[in-house]
């Protein structure tokens, strides 16, 4: 994938509340800084991908807290199937670490789409139900 095809943050990924808008777009930031170490692609940056992947999940797991403190605040009723999606989502992406920092060989292109198709399908359509919770 060349740094042109990467999706990049527009409009359309907006779901109105603006702190989860802004954790969005700096997922997705994060997404195309691994994507730009994948295409550096050697062995020896092997470290730097792994970093960049758990620097990824970390950002990702404060971000689900911080959707999931919302909708307990709010007694959203989607609440245990929508946190149910990020524990899938959490365990799938250390399993893609596990891949990074085990395998002979990594599959960068299907790591970044896998992870950016789902984080993109999940903005619109579960987080975007969030925005009926508040106003
Ligand atoms: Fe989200
Ligand atoms: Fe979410």
């Amino acid at each position: 994938m060349s740094r042109r095809d990467f999706p990049h943050w527009s409009d359309d990924c907006r779901i109105g509340l603006k702190a989860v808008d802004t954790e969005h777009q700096f997922l997705l930031s994060m997404l195309e800084h691994l994507n730009n170490v994948f295409r550096q692609g050697n062995k020896k940056n092997r470290e730097e991908i792994a970093t960049s992947l758990e620097q990824f999940i970390d950002y990702t797991r404060m971000h689900f807290r911080s959707e999931e403190d919302i909708m307990r605040l709010c007694h959203y009723d989607g609440y245990e199937r929508h946190c149910q999606e990020h524990e899938v989502f959490i365990s799938l992406a250390e399993g893609l670490l596990g891949e990074v920092q085990h395998s002979e060989i990594i599959q960068e292109l299907e790591i970044i789409n896998f992870l950016k198709n789902w984080l993109v399908t999940h903005f619109l359509q579960e987080d975007a139900k969030l925005n009926q919770l508040i106003l």
